[in-house]
């Protein structure tokens, strides 16, 4: 992660796994109080995938559930939902993002739903205590892949079930590349590592496979599923949002500050370019990835 937080984590506080300390320190800082006071904002981005992505939990009645990367915890409640008698825990690095996450449970008198803070890398979760872990777009900063989809099936029962929503690549996800390349001009676009954790790190289906055999998981399938991302009601406040995602800010950080005029005209172009009656909104695709623990 490039965004750094303005205040510093303590890492020992809540055992964060090395590998893993540039993701807490911005997920913990500054980045993740920018998520937690966006929480309806962020729901509403990704608001198109959530149907779908729930209906592949397939959670019914007493079951219990693991949610990795919580975040505001609107899918800990969509699956607290379902769970009924039965309980979802939701962990994330993120202190701000959990205490708007416990606090939207509270209102909503969801109570078999709690929430921890935790690497899911690393955490000593109660061994196969879980029949389904899930996660919404959590699960792609780890340091270590393969050791935290191992550590995560530590946490479930035998056939338990893992639900996964990831970015496919970034030439499918025009609301990262086109504004990314509005804001550079004829500027290099910085990219990534293909293996760096990142938005992008589970989005080729061949390295996630690899990942999760090795983690221990099997009947790996991945569902190709595509839908607009919404960044807005309007240009202004699409505008105003976009300003604060992370990849916005890591490539407006890189360039000259004389450049920020002419690359801010870029981004409010291609805005406007995405702009209908029905909102700002951009293409996307996701992987919804299901496998099983044997
Ligand atoms: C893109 S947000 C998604 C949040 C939420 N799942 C949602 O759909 O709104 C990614 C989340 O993963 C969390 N995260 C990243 N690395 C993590 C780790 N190692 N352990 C636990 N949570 C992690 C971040 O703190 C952040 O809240």
């Amino acid at each position: 992660m490039s965004v750094r937080g303005h205040r510093e984590v303590l890492i020992d506080d809540f055992g964060v796994d090395p590998a893993n300390t540039d993701a807490a320190r911005a997920w913990d800082g500054e980045y993740g109080e920018f998520w937690a006071g966006q929480a309806a904002r962020f729901d509403d981005f990704i608001a198109g995938y959530r149907a779908r992505f729930l209906a592949a939990t397939r959670i019914t009645g007493g079951e219990r559930v693991l949610d990795i990367g919580c975040g505001n915890g609107q899918t800990t409640r969509d699956a607290a939902r379902l769970a009924g008698s039965g309980s979802v825990l939701g962990v994330d690095l993120s202190s701000s993002m959990l205490e708007t996450a416990r606090r939207l449970a509270a209102e909503r008198d969801i109570g078999n739903a709690s929430f921890v803070r935790a690497d899911a890398q690393v955490h000593s979760f109660e061994r196969r205590s879980f029949d389904v872990a899930i996660s919404r777009t959590g699960v792609m900063f780890f340091g270590d892949p393969v050791a935290a989809f191992a550590n995560i099936a530590t946490a479930l029962r035998d056939g338990g079930r893992l639900v996964l929503l990831v970015w496919q690549e970034e030439r499918h996800n025009p609301w990262v590349t086109e504004i990314v390349r509005a804001l550079a001009g004829e500027g290099p676009v910085p990219r990534p590592p293909a293996d760096a954790p990142c938005a992008f790190a589970l989005a080729d289906p061949r390295r996630t496979r690899t990942i999760l055999t090795a983690a221990g998981f099997n009947a790996i399938a991945f569902d190709d599923v595509r839908e607009h991302v919404y960044l807005g009601p309007d240009a202004a406040r699409a505008y105003r949002f976009v300003l604060g995602l992370g990849h916005v800010r890591s490539v407006l950080a890189r360039l000259d500050e004389r450049d920020h005029p002419r690359a801010l005209g870029a981004l409010r172009e291609s805005i406007a370019a995405h702009t209908t009656a029905d909102g700002v909104r951009y293409p996307s695709a996701a992987w919804l990835v299901r496998a099983r623990l044997s």
